[in-house]
């Protein structure tokens, strides 16, 4: 397939195109001369999609039939909800992605079908697998997922390729904090190390501002403003410009007038806040990026003193105590080598125009790339059955091929289940779950005595195939994450509510569910996830209307919980 490839950073709170032109990225822009588009999605009075910044002006007037920050739902089971629907975030995603390649097949001239988008590192493998969809969705081939910090450090490299450094790249966007450890010489641009922390980012900041002026507000007029979706979404919309006038000067006053009413009457808010007492509120936001930094650092095995350089990507950087937390945790000064809203963006178009040949011959940029999470399956050692061998580990190089060899655990076991999971503990359901799979046909023979080698591949999108193989019959079972993924999360079982039977089962199903919350099951991580495991299934039946299936479900999980809860109490 031929024709152009754009570079996307599809953003938390705002999303970019760019280009290669000349051998350079350039961004590309909307037919208003708008470069950087809100990460807003909605629906119109007229039932029509609204993307950008109409969506973004809708979110004030219809913050119901719109939708914000929707990546942080990417690989969730969470819904985003519009008016009385509910989307996946990747079908959102898909509504944004088609209008950013609407727009840029109007500016370029040319219908525009292939991107490289960027994830943040730290995103896992079904976060990857569904931004991969939502560029499906809008008609795009995929060409590749890049690490946004990449990214950023790929669109700094082609500036700087002469020098030989390590770089630190700090991203702290929308929604995600990411740092990168890198090495360049030679032209050579070396991913060393990812880390990251997918729950942090300007929106956090934010909320911090929310809470303290609807605290403010219920102090004096005795009224919840959160309980009001228009209160509250014009909250949202001032805690943002107070963030970002205090990037800019020492205090702010919040403006919000009418922002309720009692008895016909409106309620205003105005109140001031310093950079002191917003830093204070956040401290503990801007805390939580140390620990990434140090397992980055450690990792690459680079100690704060040898980075040559810090690259601030992502509109948070702006803030002064960003810049001061770097100065004092780190021991340098960072720098704003690139355009923290644009790097991303840029880089992926490079990596596009790598692909598509666009890129001068000297400024040929070779990179490379990690993987930020271990990856195994769950083994027995004897004592336990939930361990987890690792077989790529976290920052290894990729591309990445890697096998192992497990022997059979039972006497005569006819088949072999391998669970996948993504993580750090040795323990393995208390990694993240990927899928499983199973081989059968072993010939019954003795624990021990029959071998399986496991395979895993992980490839330059940081996707993961596991093949499995019985090592005396040559028999293989292979499987691709995203198919594990999309058997596991076609079933039905978020619709079950809808179903005919559903009220039959609604009551043990939400004691499940909150069984499953609480901490009662914290020392039985095993049994949690057998249960875990029954209750989706009874969803499923119960979605599909299979009432004898979802009958006999039931019973299995009521006799599981009652054996477990009983064994609780006894002394
Ligand atoms: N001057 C500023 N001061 C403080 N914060 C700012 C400023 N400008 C932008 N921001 C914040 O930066 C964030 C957006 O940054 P950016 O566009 O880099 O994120 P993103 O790429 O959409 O998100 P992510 O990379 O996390 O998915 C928002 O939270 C925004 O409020
Ligand atoms: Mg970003």
């Amino acid at each position: 397939m031929d024709g152009r490839i754009i570079g996307i950073d599809l953003g938390t709170s705002t999303t970019e195109a760019s280009y290669i032109e000349d051998g350079k990225p350039r961004i590309i822009l909307t037919a208003e001369g708008s470069g950087v588009i809100p990460s807003v999605v909605g629906i119109g009075d007229d039932g029509n999609w609204v993307v950008g910044e109409r969506a973004r002006n809708q979110l004030l007037v219809s913050p119901k039939k719109t939708a914000a920050e929707f990546k942080r739902k990417i690989g969730h089971d969470e819904p985003v909800t519009l008016g009385n629907e509910e989307f996946s975030a990747a079908e959102i995603s898909g509504k944004l992605l088609s209008y950013i390649k609407s727009y840029a097949s109007e500016a370029l001239g040319e219908d525009i079908r292939r991107a490289v988008i960027s994830v943040p590192a730290y995103f896992d493998e079904i976060q990857r697998q569904e931004t991969v969809l939502a560029g499906q969705l809008a008609g795009f081939t995929v060409e590749r997922i890049i690490n946004e910090p990449t990214a950023a450090a790929l669109s700094y490299g082609l500036e700087h390729m002469e020098e030989e450094e390590h770089i630190l790249v700090y991203d702290l966007g929308g929604g995600t904090f990411d740092v990168t450890v890198l090495e360049m010489f030679d032209g050579v641009l070396e991913v060393k190390a990812s880390n990251g922390d997918n729950e942090l980012g300007g929106k956090d900041f934010d909320e911090k501002l929310i809470k303290w002026m609807a605290e403010r507000f219920n102090e004096e007029h005795g009224q919840d403003p959160l309980k009001d979706v228009f209160a509250a979404s014009r909250l949202k919309d001032e805690a943002e410009k107070c963030k970002k006038a205090l990037s800019e000067k020492e205090s702010f006053t919040v403006m919000l007038p009418a922002l309720m009413e009692k008895d016909g009457k409106p309620l205003s808010l105005e109140a001031e806040l310093t950079r002191d007492m917003f830093n204070g509120m956040t401290a503990e936001l801007i805390k939580r990026t140390h620990r990434p930094i140090q397992t980055a650092l450690s990792d690459a095995k680079i100690k704060a003193s040898d980075l040559s350089r810090i690259i601030l990507v992502g509109g948070s950087t702006r803030m002064p105590m960003v810049r001061e937390d770097i100065r004092e945790f780190l021991g340098r000064e960072p720098e704003e080598a690139v355009d923290p809203e644009l790097a991303v963006s840029q880089g992926a178009a490079i990596q596009a125009g790598i692909i598509n040949d666009e890129i001068l011959p000297e400024n040929s940029i070779v990179m490379t790339d990690v993987n930020p999470y271990s990856l195994g399956v769950r083994t027995f050692n004897g004592f336990s059955n939930d361990c987890m061998s690792v077989i790529i580990r976290r920052n290894s190089t990729i591309p990445s091929v890697k096998k192992d060899t497990f022997a059979t655990s039972a006497d005569y076991q006819e088949s072999v289940k391998v669970d996948v999971y993504q993580g750090e503990s040795d323990i393995a359901s208390h990694n993240h779950f990927l899928g499983t799979f199973t081989v059968n046909g072993v010939p019954p023979r003795k624990a021990g005595k029959e071998k399986v080698s496991i395979e895993f591949s992980y490839d330059l999108n940081g996707m993961l195939k596991v093949t499995a193989m019985l090592l005396s019959t040559g028999k293989e079972a292979s499987i691709d994450i995203d198919m594990l993924r999309s058997k596991k999360k076609k079933d039905k079982a978020v619709n079950w509510e809808k179903s005919p039977i559903a009220r039959r089962f609604k009551r043990s199903i939400r004691e499940t569910e909150k069984l499953l919350k609480s901490d009662e099951l914290e020392a039985l991580p095993f049994e949690k996830e057998t249960i875990d495991e029954m209750l989706h299934e009874l969803k499923e039946a119960v979605a599909e209307g299979d009432e004898e299936r979802a009958l006999e479900l039931d019973e299995e999980l009521f006799d599981l919980m009652n054996d477990l809860l009983e064994d609780e109490d006894e002394p």
